[in-house]
């Protein structure tokens, strides 16, 4: 048997996994298990920025921050968690900064910030008697709050935080896949993983786990994520009887690129770009008459939704455009500072997206606009933890010992209902720390616990059993059919009708993947294998997000039920816990919102009121 044993085992180098290593090995020895070489983690797939409040260009404040978090979220995040992710955000970025991370600089220096969706602070002149539609009549107006390097922020982490690890002689064992949790009365001890280039499987025995495996996006047939993202850890966590927090709330970004869903940053609208429908009108202005274009991801997206049901999608089909050109910017008066910019501006601002246009679309956005719709982008719901990244079993927060999770994998919730954008790089530096450290110090504590007899023998009889299966139907058409289900019965809008097809479609999915076969035999780079057992896990993940979406009779956040079009706080102000049982079947539960209350006039009152979200 292939064996190792560490301190800490983190699963996946992405930014919460590598964070997490860097802080647990100044302490204890750590390694890293991933299924990609870790600067292909989808990490560096996030363009615009990370939010903070450093007020470097404008004043600001982590409390502005926070606001605008659990208002994004529609109030379905935990506020102690909201508070610490702002709090804390300014300090990881000067840890990042301090690392060698290359942020772009302002005139003077300092760490340059953008705007971005849903980020805001007061407006100074705001009267509430203003006329609708002035300036003075907007409670509150954009910050520049996201510290970026160009549209290549989420890369320049990755590898900054690669080369510490390095620096810092974390392990990493790179291209080994987890295939299973070591679970042993109730407490994790380690986990299984194949090591992709022999087919061989290994065992890691560890005092503390962390699952950092990032989301699934890749159930929705329109997706921003990479073909890797397939929620390995969730769907292993659910399988071993975990609950899954706030599945139904799923991210669908406003500006994928048409048919491909390869993400245009949201940054393009926080330098200035604006959306057309297809009578060429900026149609924000109806849907978010303060904010317009930026606007939280929800709301941009179901405006796009609205404007191509009622026929005004370009040329009557299902895209509007983005426009980011220079004379746009100037003749809306969209630029972050109000001021004329002019092409090479934008050029060096947005250098990804203008390549991605011009490589994937064959336009030049220079010059004309780039045909876009929502792409599903990103998981608020996971695995739940508390605030130190330890995974809980149950509505009552009980802790599962030795195992932890950070990241998009991870539901701490500091996203509730819908994340507002830079928000998941900051999510991952704040609470990846944090995970490290409280994985260091349960390892500090603690013995190596035994291993059951032979901890590798129910994944070695799992994956025999599938090579040995004839090949069958083939699993790409399982994959496309869960993928179009879940884009048209379980995207941006739905109703109980759909989301009882789209169950009734997984659970004959499922029972049709039981007989899937793989038509690679061999162990070397037996990536067809990997596949199959990928689209397991996405079937599960699809299971547990539909079971949750039914379940919930109102609209908030990403979650828009046209049945039930409105908000209800009386019944639905918490969290949904997704629990498998058994083929098939799901049970949902849910518990409280965590929520601040402070003591104003003698009295004691929550101290983020709920409100109606405008923007
Ligand atoms: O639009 C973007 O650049 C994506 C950022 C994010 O999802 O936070």
């Amino acid at each position: 048997m292939n064996y190792h044993r560490f301190d800490c085992i983190i699963v996946g180098a992405g930014g919460a996994g590598m964070m997490a290593a860097l802080e647990s090995s100044k302490h204890v020895g750590t390694a890293v298990v991933s299924k990609l070489y870790p600067t292909r983690s989808h990490t560096g797939a996030a363009q615009g920025g990370i939010a903070a409040a450093l007020s470097n260009l404008e004043d600001d404040s982590w409390e502005n921050h926070a606001y605008d978090t659990i208002k994004g979220g529609d109030f379905l995040v935990d506020q102690t968690a909201a508070e610490i992710l702002c709090r804390e955000a300014v300090e990881c970025i000067y840890d990042l900064e301090h690392m060698g991370l290359p942020f772009d600089r302002t005139a003077d220096g300092r760490i340059s910030q953008r705007r971005f969706g849903g980020h805001t602070k007061p407006n100074p002149i705001y009267d509430p008697a203003a006329p609708p539609g002035t300036e003075a009549a907007k409670p509150r107006i954009p910050v520049m709050r996201a510290c970026h390097a160009a549209d290549r922020t989420g890369h320049m982490i990755l590898q900054t935080l690669y080369q510490q690890c390095i620096k810092q002689g974390v392990t990493f064992f790179d291209e080994y896949h987890m295939l299973d949790l070591i679970m042993e009365d109730g407490e994790c001890r380690g986990i299984v993983a194949i090591e992709i280039a022999t087919g061989e499987l290994h065992t890691f025995h560890a005092k503390s786990v962390l699952l950092a495996t990032g989301g699934f996006g890749r159930m929705f047939k329109v997706s921003s994520n990479a073909f890797a993202l397939t929620g390995d850890g969730p769907a292993i966590a659910y399988r071993h009887g975990l609950p899954l927090e706030d599945m139904e709330f799923y991210q669908f970004h406003p500006t994928g690129i048409y048919r491909l869903g390869i993400l245009l940053s949201e940054a393009c609208r926080g330098d200035g770009g604006v959306m057309f429908n297809g009578k060429g009108e900026r149609f924000m202005e109806v849907y978010a008459p303060n904010l317009k274009d930026l606007a939280s991801r929800d709301v941009c997206s179901r405006s796009i939704y609205q404007e191509v049901r009622a026929g005004r999608g370009v040329g009557g089909k299902d895209f509007v455009y983005l426009d980011i050109r220079a004379e746009t910017i100037n003749k809306y008066k969209t630029s972050p500072t109000g001021g004329t910019v002019d092409s090479a501006w934008v050029e060096k601002r947005l250098p990804d997206i203008i390549d991605f246009a011009r490589t994937y679309l064959g336009v030049d956005p220079i010059k004309e606009p780039m045909p876009i719709q929502p792409t599903a982008h990103y998981a608020m719901g996971g695995i739940p933890t508390n605030v130190h990244g330890q995974v809980l079993r149950d509505s009552a927060g009980t802790v599962v010992p030795g195992l932890f999770s950070a990241g998009e994998s991870a539901c701490v919730s500091v996203h509730g209902g819908n994340r507002l954008g830079t928000n998941s790089l900051v999510d991952l530096v704040v609470f990846g720390r944090r995970a490290g450290r409280s994985m260091a110090q349960h390892a500090l504590n603690r013995q190596f616990e035994p291993l059951p007899p032979n901890p590798q023998a129910p994944t070695a009889a799992a994956v025999e059993a599938l090579l040995a299966r004839p090949r069958g139907e083939p699993w790409v058409r399982i994959r496309d059919e869960m993928q179009q289900t879940m884009m048209d019965d379980c995207g941006v809008y739905r109703t109980a009708e759909t989301l009882t097809r789209a169950r009734d479609k997984i659970a004959a999915l499922k029972v049709r993947y039981a007989s899937v076969g793989v038509a690679d035999k061999g162990s070397v780079f037996n990536t067809g294998l990997l596949e199959v057992l990928e689209l397991g896990c996405l079937l599960d993940l699809a299971e547990a997000t539909v079971a949750c979406a039914l379940a919930r009779k109102e609209s908030r956040g990403g979650h828009s039920r046209e049945d039930f079009p409105d908000r209800d706080d009386a019944n639905f102000f918490k969290h949904s816990l997704v629990y498998s049982a058994g083929a098939s079947e799901t049970r949902v539960e849910y518990k409280d919102v965590d929520v601040i209350m402070v003591e104003k006039n003698g009295e004691m009152v929550t101290k983020y009121p709920l409100e109606i979200r405008k923007y």
